[in-house]
């Protein structure tokens, strides 16, 4: 059938401006949910893995009987998963064999400056004809060209990490084409516990997208440089949703828990995720930074774009034939739904959620720390129309600040309007939210905090290692590449 898009625009949970796809849409819940590959070492030694990724054009099947032109890390959509100890050092060679500059992120990593993927250090195509970098001419990146070497220590506890394109003013339109991916570490604090595993455990990479009438991305660049048309500035939320990659799929599940580690790769869009068949709960045991103390119980799950929300469902409640599908409360139509879990088999399942499930506790604020605020605005003094951060837009030249490592600091984001706030290197706990108590989907170790309209966050954060530039931005990827970014250096 095709979609009937019924009062979709004016939608109660999204600022962004929707984009509608002219392609036929597949009727919900009949491709199984597709789960991305591991991704294999090429090579192994002691304390390192190595890996080889190119990054390539790929016509992929998203919508039945269509071919979808993506930007993929190997040509697909999700990009392999990376799954690794906690400790042992990834090194990953990627080749960009596309037709434009990239640059690669691995958000949630504590990574060296180098390897972090600021957004002038371009990996620029080898190929013959390829688009210029950027109409202007732009200062101080680390350039290469063909393939590049991204070093990843690891060193940080058992987390559901992602990696994603981060090239400056373009991050957006490139991710949307299919440049992110999931890197998961795991370490033997997680590995002592008997959560739900092996096919069991299962990532679901909520992304939202519209497609032309031929199948193709549709995404309202400008054409002749960087940046959205003024209309998306908000914002692209598109009417199909994928999760890894297929729109509105099923999964076959057992009568038992299921661990499912949820990112929003959204460009803009935020969730509030649900299960039809209510009162089900979501489980959390886990956040952006690794598992939480104890586990938090939840009837909707508020997701905003970059967050993860680590979860366990039991299935164990219900009768084989059961349907239950999760929902999007923030949406009506198509975008109210996601996909849909099947209760198909009756088994015996030992596997579950303990009352304590790490050693990660809130940590007290001592007084006299530094105090920074970060206030995500739009527009400047000098009528800059684009999004900024303390009246700057991003100058890769300027450092908002310079942080001390091995300090705690507190830092508050404030805003005009909602906006996903995100650092680079160090994870942080929310302490407040609006002058009071953090919310239900601010615990644990966390490196995007979704701030609503004119609310403060402050949080405590601290950088333990690597000295150099780093990024705080907004993870609506529109807002990030009309410049709400801002550079700080370690020292
Ligand atoms: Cu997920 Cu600087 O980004
Ligand atoms: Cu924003």
């Amino acid at each position: 059938g095709t979609l009937t898009n019924c009062g979709l625009d004016t939608s109660p949970g999204q600022t962004a401006e929707l984009l509608r796809s002219g392609a036929p849409l597949p009727e919900a819940f009949k491709v199984p949910l597709p789960i991305p590959p591991v991704k294999k070492p090429i090579r192994t030694a002691a304390g390192v893995d190595y890996y080889r990724v190119v990054q390539r054009q790929a016509d992929l099947e998203i919508l039945p009987g269509l071919k979808t032109p993506v930007l993929g890390y190997d040509g697909l959509l999700p990009g392999p998963t990376f799954d690794v100890r906690s400790g042992r050092t990834t090194v990953i060679e990627q080749v960009n064999q596309l037709a434009v500059p990239t640059v690669v992120h691995l958000h949630g990593g504590h990574t060296p400056a180098s390897s972090d993927g600021w957004p002038l250090d371009l990996l620029m195509p080898n190929g013959e004809h390829h688009e210029h970098a950027g109409h202007h001419n732009m200062p101080g990146g680390d350039v290469k060209t063909g393939s590049r070497t991204y070093t990843y220590p690891n060193t940080q506890r058992a987390a559901t990490l992602w990696y994603h394109d981060h090239r400056m003013d373009y991050t957006a339109p490139q991710v949307y084409r299919g440049l992110f991916g999931l890197h998961l570490i795991r370490d033997a604090e997680e590995d002592a516990l008997q959560l739900p595993g092996g096919d069991r455990e299962i990532p679901l990479v909520i992304a939202d997208r519209a497609f032309a009438a031929d199948g193709s991305f549709l995404y309202p660049a400008l054409k002749d440089g960087p940046g959205v048309e003024p209309e998306y500035m908000e914002g692209v939320i598109g009417d199909v949703i994928l999760v890894n990659g297929a729109p509105w799929p099923v999964l076959e599940v057992d009568t038992a828990l299921y661990r499912f580690r949820i990112l929003n790769a959204s460009n803009a869009r935020r969730y509030e995720l649900a299960l039809s068949n209510g009162p089900a709960t979501f489980v959390q045991i886990g956040s952006d930074g690794g598992l939480l103390g104890a586990p938090i119980e939840h009837q909707t799950l508020v997701i905003a774009p970059a967050e993860r929300f680590d979860v366990v469902l039991d299935f164990s409640q219900y009768q084989p034939g059961t349907e239950l599908t999760l929902l999007n409360k923030l949406d009506g139509g198509r975008a109210g739904q996601v996909m849909r879990f099947k209760v198909t088999r009756k088994v015996t399942d030992d596997s579950f959620v303990p009352e304590k499930l790490s050693s990660y506790a809130p940590l007290p604020e001592p007084g006299g720390l530094v105090h920074r605020t970060w206030r995500f605005r739009r527009g400047d003094a000098n009528g800059h129309e684009g999004w900024t951060i303390n009246g700057k837009p991003f100058d890769p030249e300027v450092m908002q600040a310079q942080v001390k490592l091995d300090q705690y600091e507190v830092w508050s984001f404030a805003t005009d309007v909602h906006h996903p706030v995100h650092v680079h290197l160090a994870p942080f706990q929310v302490l407040r939210r609006g002058g009071s108590k953090p919310g239900p989907y601010d615990a644990g170790w966390k490196d995007t905090v979704d701030v609503r309209p004119a609310e403060v966050v402050d949080v405590l954060i601290k950088f333990s290692s690597h000295k150099g530039k780093y990024l705080i931005h907004c993870h609506n990827l529109e807002h990030e590449d009309m410049a709400m970014m801002a550079g700080f250096e370690t020292i």
